[in-house]
């Protein structure tokens, strides 16, 4: 069995990219369990803060969590064409100190996937990442595309994946990452 760190990079309840990785979990193939994570709770990054008071315990745990895992799937939605600045503030308290990085992300097997209501289907959040993989130093899986748009239609309300070309792209895009991670 293969362990995937899954973050969705909304805070919202409502969240479609959390819904996206709920439904990722639920559609991964059987030997493969997908952790859902979260970033809430995050401060701010501030380097006097980290000086004074160290790596905060919720962001200590997280990246503990993620060196655990043999893969690591970010699931992004997209805020004006670009990263989430909510995401990318957690992202870069996840490579503090960055003596740690090669811990916590260094080769580690990573995959990207997003929604958005809108019609790009977070193509441009997902390619703004590329430059941040690199310097996380993780083995990216570039294999298959997961831009999930209109996601208004694609989900419930209650958040439940309903559109049978998504899922069928999900587990598609699961599967093959599951093989990536494998090796
Ligand atoms: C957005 N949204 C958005 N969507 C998109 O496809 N491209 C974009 O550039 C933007 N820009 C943007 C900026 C800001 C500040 C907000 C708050 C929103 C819409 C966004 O995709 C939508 O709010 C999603 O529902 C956010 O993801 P979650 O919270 O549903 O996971």
């Amino acid at each position: 069995m293969i362990k995937i760190a899954g973050i969705s990079g909304s805070l919202r309840k409502g969240s479609y990219n959390s819904s996206l990785l709920t439904a990722a979990k639920e559609f991964s193939p059987k030997d493969c369990s997908v952790e859902i994570l979260s970033i809430k709770g995050f401060p701010l990054y501030d380097g006097d803060m980290e000086e004074e008071f160290g790596i905060p315990e919720v962001v200590a745990k997280l990246k503990d969590r993620i060196a655990e895992a043999d893969g690591l799937l970010l699931v992004t939605p997209e805020y004006n064409s670009s990263i989430p600045g909510v995401l990318k503030n957690a992202m870069d308290w996840l490579t503090r100190p960055p003596e740690d990085i090669s811990r916590v992300f260094r080769g580690k097997p990573m995959a990207i996937m997003g929604a958005t209501p809108g019609q790009a289907g977070t193509r441009f959040s997902q390619t703004a990442w590329l430059p941040v993989l690199r310097a996380l130093g993780v083995k990216a899986w570039f294999e298959k595309q997961l831009y999930v748009n209109g996601a208004a239609k694609v989900f419930d309300e209650s958040g439940k994946l309903i559109d049978e070309g998504t899922r069928g792209r999900l587990e598609a895009f699961m599967a093959g990452f599951a093989r990536f991670v494998k090796g």
